[in-house]
């Protein structure tokens, strides 16, 4: 089991978009769709770009880098399309009232 830290409050991420937050060095992408949270690396595995910045694609569960479109897994962060061939991280989310809490490894 991992540290737990404090995110966000939940009126932080709208519906359907993702926001990126600082955690010391480590970059997370946090997505809501609904009453559903996914947090991924936010740093692109292609180059150093944020995925936050992207598109979030709710019927594939897909968040999907703008510079060059590799579309990346928000359950398990595998990329779906080249040029990326590396997944993101993962992390556990949990929301307690109006706060989100990751789960850092
Ligand atoms: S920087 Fe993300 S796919 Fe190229």
């Amino acid at each position: 089991m991992g540290l737990e830290e404090r995110l966000c409050s939940v009126g932080d991420v709208e519906p359907g978009s993702a926001r990126r937050f600082d955690l010391g060095k480590r970059r997370i992408a946090v997505v809501r769709l609904g009453d559903d949270w996914y947090a991924v690396g936010d740093r692109c595995t292609h180059q150093d770009v944020s995925l936050a910045e992207g598109e979030v694609h709710a019927d594939s569960l897909q968040i999907e880098c703008w510079k060059h479109g590799s579309c990346f897994s928000l359950t398990d962060g595998a990329p779906h399309s080249l040029p990326a061939t590396k997944p993101v991280e993962v992390y556990d989310l949990r929301v307690d009232g109006d706060d989100v809490y990751v789960v850092l490894p």
